[in-house]
């Protein structure tokens, strides 16, 4: 009975669609029928009015809007908008491929928030092989504009719950969770004010994707659950990624604030706050055997790091058959750490590669012309008097690091310990051998 009267819904949205019907609850208003649209919280001051496309809503945690969500997303392509209103929850179950757009606009007012049937979603979504990445829905195309006061919910609870006792970089690994916001292929995305509630795995991800900026975003991941705590909610994630802009933004996450991968130049963060994450990362790189991955030309300035286990890290991978490549032209400027286990770190063994391993199989990641200038704060000491530690490969070239106004201070006891090793010229400070 349930699939008759699923098949029957999909058959009518279909036909609604391909006569040019308005399904059930939706509604199209034009772009001067100002009235209107200041009535729905369309009308907003720095967005000029479009022609706006609303949807119905969901009247429960099940109804699945996902039909209505593409139709809705379709007419408001080439120049339009879609707007979830307000005080209303739009419930996606079913993966959305959402390649095609040009121009257009999502203003997102309510909640969007997706199933937590994970048998569901474990067998229907995109799938990447870079760290065996999935994800819900895949948004490409151009000139595409996200904003407003509501929530993209992934609903994580369930995911947390079924994934505790796991790791992501276990290559037995099958348990696979979707990414919260994905786009592949896309140019000039921007994404401004909402909040991202709750990913069951990294919360965003661009790929292929030029010129993304995140403004004025709260990205928070919990459990309520004590004994499955959120884990990989990363806030964000690249590929192949050039231009990667995130400002006025804060994330409160289990994993990594900010951290590019392969192949991601022009990066510029400022003003971001993160707490109890893995911190402000570049990399991991160099993880594929014989790839060549590349991330340089980061500006990173302003961020606030608390209760993490690293502040500003740079990270590359180590073991038999991984790849090479380089981290070049990154500045971190201005940077406040509080209560965090690594303060600033260069990890050349990652992923948890221990130390006989790693000398015999070491980086091929250059680091080349980094600039750490103050950074100022605190350690957890949990690393007693250590609170910078830049280890380089033997196997790769590190040179023009610098460090400048480092005043971070362990609780575990003073002076305060610089570790480097492999470092070619002087990076600024007295520095000691790990050795
Ligand atoms: C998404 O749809 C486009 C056509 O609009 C198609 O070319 C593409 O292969 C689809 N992507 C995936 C991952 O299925
Ligand atoms: C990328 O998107 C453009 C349109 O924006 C399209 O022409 C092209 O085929 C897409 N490329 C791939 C690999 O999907
Ligand atoms: C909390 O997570 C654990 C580990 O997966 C699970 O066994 C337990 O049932 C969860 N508790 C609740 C209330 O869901
Ligand atoms: C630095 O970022 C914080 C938010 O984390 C913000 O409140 C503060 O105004 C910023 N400082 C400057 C100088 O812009
Ligand atoms: C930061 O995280 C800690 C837990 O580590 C929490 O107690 C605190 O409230 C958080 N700070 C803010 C401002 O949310
Ligand atoms: C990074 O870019 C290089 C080309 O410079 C490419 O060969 C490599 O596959 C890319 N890395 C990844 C992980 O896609
Ligand atoms: C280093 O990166 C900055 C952007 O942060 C860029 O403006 C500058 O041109 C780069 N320097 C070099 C030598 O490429
Ligand atoms: C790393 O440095 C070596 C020595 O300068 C150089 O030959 C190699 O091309 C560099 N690798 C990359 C990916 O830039
Ligand atoms: C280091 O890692 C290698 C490869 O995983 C393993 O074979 C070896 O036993 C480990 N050595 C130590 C001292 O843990
Ligand atoms: C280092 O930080 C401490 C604690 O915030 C402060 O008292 C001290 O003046 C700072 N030292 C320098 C040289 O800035
Ligand atoms: C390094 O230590 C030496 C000897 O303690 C001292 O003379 C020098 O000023 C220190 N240099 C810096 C950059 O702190």
């Amino acid at each position: 009975m349930r699939f008759l009267a699923l098949g029957v819904l999909v058959v009518s949205v279909v036909s609604a669609i391909s006569t040019g019907r308005i399904p059930q609850g939706a509604h199209i208003i034009p772009v001067d029928d100002q009235a209107s649209l200041s009535r729905i919280g369309a009308h907003r001051q720095k967005y000029p009015d479009r022609r706006t496309v609303t949807i119905r809503a969901s009247k429960n945690d099940k109804d699945d809007v996902a039909a209505d969500f593409l139709w809705g997303i379709q007419q408001a392509n080439h120049g339009g908008r879609l707007l979830l209103q307000k005080g209303k929850t739009y419930v996606i179950g079913k993966k959305l491929n959402l390649s095609f757009l040009d121009n257009i606009e999502v203003q997102l007012e309510g909640e969007l928030k997706f199933t937590d049937d994970i048998e569901y979603w474990q067998a229907n979504n995109f799938y990447y092989a870079f760290q065996d990445s999935i994800t819900f829905w895949v948004w490409g195309g151009k000139d595409i504009k996200i904003f407003g006061h509501g929530t993209l919910n992934g609903n994580g609870q369930a995911w947390y719950n079924g994934f505790a006792g796991q790791e992501i970089l276990d290559p037995d690994n099958t348990y696979y969770r979707p990414i919260l916001f994905l786009t592949d292929n896309a140019t000039r995305v921007s994404v401004e004010g909402i909040t991202q509630l709750n990913s069951p795995c990294w919360t965003n991800f661009f790929v292929r994707t030029n010129d993304v900026s995140f403004d004025n975003v709260f990205i928070n991941a919990y459990s309520t659950n004590a004994s499955a705590l959120p884990k990989n909610t990363d806030g964000f994630d690249s590929l192949n990624v050039n231009g990667l802009r995130v400002t006025n933004t804060r994330v409160d996450i289990g994993d990594d604030c900010f951290s590019p991968k392969p192949n991601t130049s022009n990066i510029f963060v400022q003003n971001l706050w993160c707490n109890n994450t893995h911190g402000v990362s570049m990399g991991s790189i160099g993880q594929y055997s014989g790839v060549q991955d590349i991330i340089e030309h980061a500006y990173i300035e302003n961020v606030t790091l608390l209760n993490g286990q690293n502040g500003a890290r740079l990270k590359a991978w180590a073991g038999q058959d991984v790849g090479y490549g380089r981290i070049n032209n990154i500045t971190y400027r201005n940077i406040h750490i509080e209560n965090t286990d690594k303060p600033v770190v260069l990890d050349q063994c990652y992923f948890n590669v221990n130390a006989t391993e790693c000398a015999a199989y070491p980086s091929a990641v250059n680091v080349t012309n980094i600039v750490f200038d103050n950074i100022y704060g605190t350690s957890s000491g949990k690393n007693g008097k250590e609170v910078v530690d830049l280890t380089c490969s033997p196997n790769a070239v590190c040179s023009g690091i610098h460090l400048s106004r480092i005043n971070i201070t362990s609780p575990a006891g003073s002076p305060p310990v610089i570790i480097c090793d492999g470092i070619q010229g002087d990076i600024g400070v007295n520095c000691t051998s790990s050795t």
